[in-house]
């Protein structure tokens, strides 16, 4: 089966440079697309396709194998990556807002039996088929407003087997027809459960359930929230090593609430991505990008929370390089990538194109595509995941943080309905 896209608007492709910029990456209208397989396979003028395939005037047409879309003139953007989500928790924290409006800290919260804790018992009481429907509505949802493919987070088991269960649901998810694909994160240090002391859930971290995960094979990466009161730049480092030996890429949480060094850490370590960073000084941030270290901001997290904004002006000054993603956690409750990129286009000044790179072409290089297919571009041999803005201006995808601004979403070749 073979599908081509004719009369496309404004095409933001990123095919042309790595370093994206309004001349480079956004390529007027008129073009056309063939996608075969799920893989894009021609981008050419749209006029040449009418012909080679002697495609009638009309919306849609079936010519023996092939599928005709007429665009009308409606831009198109890459699919969109997400490469922090905390995908997989149950149960539900809204009281916690109440809490901080009385002025009680993430910290407090934590401590009056509420945050990462709570969820965890809720997380461990819901049963396999609950944490299925619930994973399956959210990748749905992400979907909708255009993301493609996410990166997700185990976290809320914090042991062996409550661990390796969200990621065995989570790889359940993983390659359906209708769902953004999933690349599998193992956060085991993303909290010390109760009744245990850090250092010997550190032990367990290494000697029990990363061997676990490294048997069964069933993460990518491994992620620590390295933030004092949490894991220390100590004990996140042996978290890191191990896994490091183990073949698994590397993810941090640094700096949420204050410099703990552990931006320091993820440059020592030459990590793949060290999201949050809301406190991590300039200098740490350019010994960050002296060795290659993604910093992942997370806009929907100080939106939620009330916190301070980074200054994203120094950060794009100094060719920080960055994506966004959404966080998505029970905090955070949002999996909307055009809402992030509307948090920082009409709230910090962010260039829309820049934010778009941020959650496209940026996100493929810490977050890739399961298949090994580069994607987050549109450009021949890229997987065939694309977004139909609901509208002639690319621009328009970042200033509807209310409503989808795709009006489809093409999703491994196919038409995935919202
Ligand atoms: O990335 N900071 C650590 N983890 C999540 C929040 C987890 C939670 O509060 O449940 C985050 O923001
Ligand atoms: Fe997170």
């Amino acid at each position: 089966m073979r599908s081509v896209f004719i009369n496309i608007g404004p095409l933001v492709s990123f095919r042309k440079s790595s370093a994206p910029s309004l001349e480079n990456s956004v390529e007027p209208s008129g073009l056309g697309i063939v996608v075969e397989e799920g893989e894009i396979k021609t981008i050419k003028d749209s006029q040449e396709l009418i012909d080679e395939y002697s495609i009638p005037e009309g919306r849609h047409s079936l010519i023996g194998e092939t599928a005709c879309f007429d665009l009308e003139g409606h831009a198109v953007v890459p699919g969109l990556i997400d490469g922090h989500t905390h995908l997989l928790w149950a149960g539900d924290r809204s009281k916690e807002v109440s809490w901080r409006r009385e002025g009680k800290s993430y910290a407090e919260i934590a401590s009056l039996g509420g945050g990462i804790q709570y969820t965890v018992q809720q997380t461990r009481e819901a049963n396999d088929e609950a944490l299925h429907l619930l994973g399956y509505q959210r990748l749905r949802e992400a979907l909708r407003t255009g993301t493609t493919h996410l990166e997700a987070k185990s976290g809320y088991g914090l042991n062996v087997e409550s661990e390796l269960r969200l990621l065995e649901v989570a790889e359940r998810l993983n390659n359906n027809a209708h769902t953004p694909t999933i690349d599998h994160t193992w956060m085991g240090a993303h909290d010390i459960p109760r009744g245990q002391n850090v250092d010997s859930y550190v032990d367990e971290l290494v000697s029990e359930q990363l061997p676990a995960i490294v048997e069964q094979n069933i993460a990518r990466s491994a992620d620590v929230f390295c933030e004092p009161g949490w894991f220390s730049v100590e004990q996140s480092e042996t978290v890191l090593q191990a896994s490091r030996n183990e073949g698994l890429a590397l993810r941090m949480h640094v700096d949420e609430f204050a410099d703990g060094g552990g931006g320091a850490l993820a440059a020592d370590l030459g990590v793949e991505t060290a999201d949050h960073a809301y406190h991590t000084p300039m200098d740490v941030r350019l010994k960050m990008k002296e060795s290659g270290v993604n910093t992942g901001f997370l806009p929907g997290t100080p939106y939620a929370m009330g916190d301070a904004w980074p200054n994203m002006d120094e950060i794009v000054d100094e060719s920080i390089p960055f994506t966004l993603a959404s966080d998505f956690n029970p905090n955070c409750r949002t999996l909307s990538l055009p809402f992030m990129c509307s948090l920082m286009v009409q709230r910090c000044g962010m260039h829309p194109l820049q934010a778009v790179a941020a959650v496209s072409v940026n996100a493929a290089r810490t977050t890739p595509h399961p298949s090994g297919m580069p994607h987050g571009i549109i450009a021949e041999g890229a997987a065939a995941n694309f977004n139909i803005v609901d509208g002639v201006h690319w621009e328009s995808m970042v200033l509807q943080p209310s409503s989808s601004p795709f009006s489809a979403t093409v999703l491994n070749g196919q038409f995935a309905s919202h």
